[in-house]
């Protein structure tokens, strides 16, 4: 069987046509969560194709709610207003507007119409959570929710959030991720038969049940914006020394994930999921120039999750992103005894006490508009 390769060429041939009716108007709102990288991306080219395939946890408090209303736009006016929690906020705004020029091959409707767009996270702003990826993909659902009105012919479930995760991922890679249930792969990789550079792949039916329930108890080592932005940290990839090594062992990873998930073998998902980790920071450690992203109280906390495991027989394990704060990974029935453990050892290490208390999720969803 012959499958279409969803990539650029694809979304711009099947692009509706940008002749829009006169008297479309309206209002779409949709949120979308953050997701969670287990075996990382992290080294890009092209635009925006992962150097290695990665596999993250779709998360679910962490999100992000956006409306848009939508209407014929009139001349020379503005294409959208764009406010951030309430407020205009110029450096989103430009964002966006770059954004926005970014989709018009695949949605060459754009030019015709007004958006009003709205938007606000549920996470604070500086906690250092990643929010490209849940605030990406919540304005491309709503953008895709629009052209569903216009063309009164609305894709099926699966190729609207394929769709969304190509235009995701043209404005953050890892976005990409974030519409699928539970958890997803982004890069072509053999061991995952339907994953692709371009979209990422579901991998609800790959995974045993288990993982469906996992929680993401996130410690808030130290509040504020990352020290290098995720580009300049792709970036560095470029002529970091052990590049190759790196990109050989995250394709191993994705195998043995990939069984771990299938298999609900705890032991092996704990191995690769904080290998990965270490390794996302090890790698920054010695790029040039080079990165320290976790703090004292980081490795402080991982030292005791290891002896905390080791001693409980619980498996519970961390994941980083690129900063210092840590995700604790755990099966929902062991919430009580984490949550014990996280006030009576964990707190002291986090930046004001401050921890999220989040878990693996559904993927976005539409709100009432
Ligand atoms: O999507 P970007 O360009 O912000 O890169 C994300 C990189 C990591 O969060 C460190 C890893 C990942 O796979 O999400």
């Amino acid at each position: 069987m012959h499958i279409t390769e969803k990539n650029e060429a694809y979304y711009r041939d099947t692009a509706l046509s940008p002749d829009i009716p006169g008297d479309c108007h309206g209002e779409v709102a949709w949120q979308s969560p953050s997701n969670i990288a287990l075996v990382k991306y992290w080294g890009k080219h092209g635009v925006q194709l992962p150097n290695n395939p990665s596999i993250s946890f779709t998360l679910k408090q962490a999100h992000t709610a956006t409306r848009i209303g939508y209407r014929p736009k009139d001349g020379d006016e503005p294409g959208f207003t764009f406010a951030f929690e309430g407020k205009p906020q110029p450096l989103f705004a430009q964002k966006t507007a770059n954004y926005l020029n970014q989709l018009l091959p695949y949605l060459p409707w754009l030019p015709k119409i007004h958006l009003d767009i709205s938007s606000h996270n549920t996470f604070p702003h500086s906690s250092g959570i990643a929010s490209s990826a849940s605030s990406m993909s919540a304005l491309v659902m709503g953008l895709l929710d629009i052209e569903s009105a216009l063309s009164g012919n609305p894709l099926s479930d699966d190729e609207f959030r394929t769709k969304a995760s190509f235009l995701a991922r043209l404005g953050s890679g890892s976005a990409s991720r974030s519409v699928f249930p539970f958890a997803s792969v982004w890069g072509a990789t053999e061991a995952i038969p339907g994953s692709s550079q371009y979209v990422a792949f579901p991998m609800e039916h790959h995974m045993n049940e288990v993982f469906t329930t996992f929680r993401d108890s996130i410690l808030i080592i130290h509040a504020g914006t990352k020290s290098v932005s995720s580009r300049a940290g792709h970036q560095l990839m470029e002529n970091n020394p052990f590049a190759a090594a790196r990109y050989q062992n995250a394709e191993t990873n994705i195998r043995l994930l990939k069984d771990a998930l299938l298999h609900a073998d705890m032991d092996q998902f704990i191995a690769v999921t904080e290998s990965e980790a270490l390794q996302l920071h090890a790698l920054m450690m010695t790029s040039q120039p080079s990165f320290i992203l976790m703090q004292p109280a980081t490795l402080a906390a991982i030292t005791h999750i290891r002896a905390f495991r080791q001693e409980r027989g619980i498996p519970l394990c961390f994941t980083l992103d690129a900063g210092p704060n840590i995700h604790l990974l755990y099966p929902a029935a062991h919430q009580e005894a984490v949550k014990a453990f996280i006030s009576e050892q964990l707190l002291q290490y986090c930046a004001d006490g401050q921890w999220i208390d989040d878990e693996v999720g559904g993927g976005p969803s539409k709100l009432n508009s």
